[in-house]
Formats: structure tokens, sequence, C-alpha cells
């Protein structure tokens, strides 16, 4: 980035002072949007090809337009173009390093059309491609899951309601719900793919632009799927980057929601899981430790999303139609945006990777969590006790249970029949937690069988679509 050799400004035309050094520190953009690049240039030769055909530019300016920029553009990708803060944004950059390069047919260039509409288009180009990726990578988070609940369909665990132990089930189970989540927010960008895949140009400024241009050409040739209906709308609607942001959002709140239930495992009092070395760090004083440092950063990381959702909306607001310049604070949230979700989603499918369930403890926990009273509840009921009754009847032996300090499953027929004689010695099957989690057998229920008819389902989904 370069603000020492100052260049001529492409709308020096009406002024007659220079402008203010802190000025246009304050109001370049290029520093951040030359991320743009490859989207505007592929809109500007798109746009040439548009006027060509309608016989605005000639084939021959088209050419010299067309390979120029295509030649910036490998000077880009190369590192070896130099951006300049005194040319305000990576639109005026590239528009002038193409004039300075091909003479007269640079400065056709942008005829019908305006940096409003450009922007637009070079926003939406950039945001439909992050989202194709996202999308990936979502998948790909949700293949390492499934993987996981295949190989922990039968692993018992407790499952909590306030954090409390209430009903076992299995670690399969679980991480099937985590697989849930992502499959709504996949669902949820390919939604949004069609709001943002809409076209601007040909909006120009605000109102349209007199030339003959046919705006179906450009939109086949950026492969957008409709065109933004009108022109002042077009210019400054910002909607569809607030949609992918929100569904950026809604990730990062799923993934800060599996974070936290990591971080809660890796601890020393649940020790159900472990993660691979490579995605902990240690303690710099204290040497026993191995923090879940990624699953935390997650967790923080969300806070930035939400954060940029929040801005992009207080953004536009207030905004009167149609563009005005507080629109180029779209572009920071947004880039941050997409390398924050990209980021926390591959390193999430890394760290899960490297998941290893400890069995033993989280049996242990489901043993010595009376998770099974519910089920002495049920077959109470299926002998004709009133639910209510046996709700009161099971309270009571929970109560006798831990006087004791024993599961429910270790105490006697004779101590079990104290508290209702309906009971024999049957009763032991559903007092178990195999017992229990395979009672739950039915379409979205716990039971191993179904967890794995559900991985099933969903590698069936995945592969057809
Ligand atoms: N850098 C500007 C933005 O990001 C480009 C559009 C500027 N248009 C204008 N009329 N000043 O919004």
């Amino acid at each position: 980035m370069s603000d020492e050799t100052p260049s001529a400004k492409l709308w020096a035309g009406r002024f007659t002072e220079p402008t203010d050094a802190l000025v246009e520190r304050f109001t370049e953009s290029v520093s951040f949007d030359h991320r743009l690049a490859k989207h505007d240039i592929r809109g500007s030769i798109a746009h040439a090809t548009m006027l060509a055909e309608v016989g605005v530019l000639s084939p021959g300016d088209r050419d010299a337009i067309i390979r120029g920029l295509e030649g910036i553009l490998a000077d880009i990708e190369a590192g070896g173009f130099e951006w300049r803060t005194s040319l305000e944004d990576v639109h005026m950059n590239v528009e002038s390093v193409l004039t300075d390069r091909i003479g007269d047919a640079g400065k056709r260039l942008h005829t019908a059309r305006s940096r409003n509409d450009q922007v637009a288009t070079g926003v939406r180009l950039l945001v439909r491609e992050a989202l194709d990726d996202i999308v990936g990578s979502v998948r790909a988070l949700q293949d390492v899951i499934l993987s996981i609940a295949e190989r922990e369909a039968e692993t018992v665990l407790p499952g909590c309601t306030h954090l409390q132990p209430a009903q076992p089930i299995t670690f399969g189970h679980h991480v099937l719900a985590w697989f849930e989540m992502l499959e709504r927010d996949a669902e949820r960008f390919i939604e949004c793919r069609a709001r943002v895949n809409r076209m601007p140009l040909g909006a120009a400024a605000l109102a349209g632009t007199p030339y003959p241009i046919d705006r179906s050409i450009t939109a086949r040739l950026l492969e957008f799927e409709g065109l933004c209906e009108n022109s002042m709308d077009a210019v400054s609607d910002r909607d569809f980057a607030i949609e992918f942001v929100s569904d950026c959002a809604l990730v990062m709140m799923h993934l800060s929601r599996m974070s936290e239930e990591l971080v809660l495992w890796v601890s020393a009092p649940f020790a159900f899981v472990e993660l691979g070395d490579a995605y902990c760090t240690g303690s710099s004083i204290m040497p026993q430790k191995k923090n879940p440092d990624v699953p935390e950063l997650v967790r923080g990381k969300s806070a930035r999303v939400i954060g940029h959702l929040s801005a992009l909306l207080v953004l536009m607001k207030g905004q009167p139609l149609a563009y005005n310049r507080d629109n180029q604070e779209d572009k920071e949230p947004l880039f941050d945006t997409i390398d924050t979700v990209t980021d926390c989603l591959r390193v999430f499918a890394g760290m899960l990777r490297t998941l290893e369930c400890r069995r033993d403890r989280m049996h242990e926990a489901a043993r010595l969590g009376y998770m099974t009273a519910t089920d002495l509840a049920d077959y109470l009921v299926r002998r004709a006790v009133p639910f209510r009754d046996a709700h009161e009847a099971v309270g009571r032996a929970v109560r006798g249970a831990v006087e004791t300090g024993r599961d429910l499953s270790e105490m006697t027929l004779e101590e079990l029949r104290s508290f209702s004689p309906v009971i024999e010695a049957d009763v032991f099957e559903v007092l178990t937690l195999e017992g229990s989690v395979a009672a739950r057998d039915h379409p979205g229920g716990t039971a191993p069988g179904r967890v794995r008819a559900a991985v099933a389902r969903a590698r069936e989904r995945f592969d057809s679509g």
C-alpha cells in the first residue's frame, strides 16, 4: 500500500484544492477492499463485454480492456500490484492502472455504470463465493460428526437438562444433535444464496443509465440468477450481506454451544473426552495442564460475528435511499465474518477428528445419576399405576437409594417392592442404562439402532445432495 505518490483522482475535475491528508486516510477503503479485486475485475470484464455487444463499446476497445484487466489481475495475484490509498478504493486503483496501461479504452470502461452498482456487484460475487465455501466446510464438519456418531452409537453417558443428569443417552445421539444444528445452518445458507445471487449492475449511480444496456447479458456472464429489480434498491440494498452474516452468527452460536460442551467434557471432574495434543495448549506455570484453547477461542470468536451482525444492522438502519458512503463500512465486518467462520469450521473439524471418548467415565457418571428413575416410573405405569403415583413411589425409592449410597439397580427386589408391590424381578431389565437407552426406540430416539439408522440416512442425503 502506498500513498507517497499521490495519483490524480478520477473525479478531480470539479475540485480546485487537494484532499486533506487526514481526509484521504479517513475515506480510503483500498487498504481493505482490495480483497474485492478478483470480483471487481470479473464484473468489469462482463460489463465491457455487454457494452460491446450492444454497440456502446468497439470490439477493439473491449479486447484491450479485457486483456488489460486480465493482466492487472495476474499482477495482483502475483503480489506485484501497487495499491495507492490516494486512489481511494479498489475500483479506482484498477481503473486508473488500466488507463495507464491501455490508454483511452480504459477511460471508456466506466460508461453506463457507477461505482455504486459496481461495488454492490463485487460484494455480492464475493459473498456468493464465500457462502459456497462455507457450506463446503459445514458439510466437512458434519461428516466428521457422523463418523463419531457411528463409532459411539452404544456409548452411554448422562443426558442433562439444567446441566443435571436427567436420562441416559448415547454419545452418538448427542453428537447427532450437533449434526442437526449444522444441517439447518447449511440449509439457511443455501436459501440465502438465492437472494445474494441477484445482479445490481445496470442501476448505475441510482436511477439507471440512458445507454441501451442489456442487463441479461451481464447477469448471464456473472452467473447471477436474477436482476435487482429497482435501481435505487440495487445500489443501496445490503440485506443480502446482513442475512449472510446472520446465518454466520447462527453457525457461530452453534459452534460456541458445542465448544462449551467440549470444555466441560475435557475438564477433570467430567473427563468424558480427550482432544488431541495438536488441538490443546499447555500452561506456562502449571505443568499438569492441557487446556482446551481451541474450543474456548471458537466460543470467544462467536462474539465477533454476533457483533458484526449488529454493526451491519445499525449501519443500515438510518440510511435514506439510495447509496450513501456509510456503505463502505460494510466490508470489514463482512470480511472478518467470512474469515472467522471459515477458520472456526475448519479447526473444529480437525479437532473433532482427534476426539476420543472415555467410555468408562461416561458410563460411571451415568450410573451414579439415578437416571433410570423415569424408566422405573414407566415400568409402574405399564403395570397400571397412574403416572403421578408412579412418580411419587419412584421418588421415595430414589431417596432410599441415595441414603444408602447405591444405584436403583443395586437395591434388592424386596427393597424395591416396599415402594410398590407391582414390582417384579423383571424390573432389573429397565433399571440398566443399556435397557433405558434401548427402550427409546423410535425415529429421533437415543437407541443405538436409531442412531445408526440416522447416520445412514444422513449419509444417503449427503451422497444424493
Ligand atoms: N468504496 C466505496 C464503497 O465501498 C465504493 C463506492 C463509492 N461510491 C461513491 N459514490 N463514493 O462503498
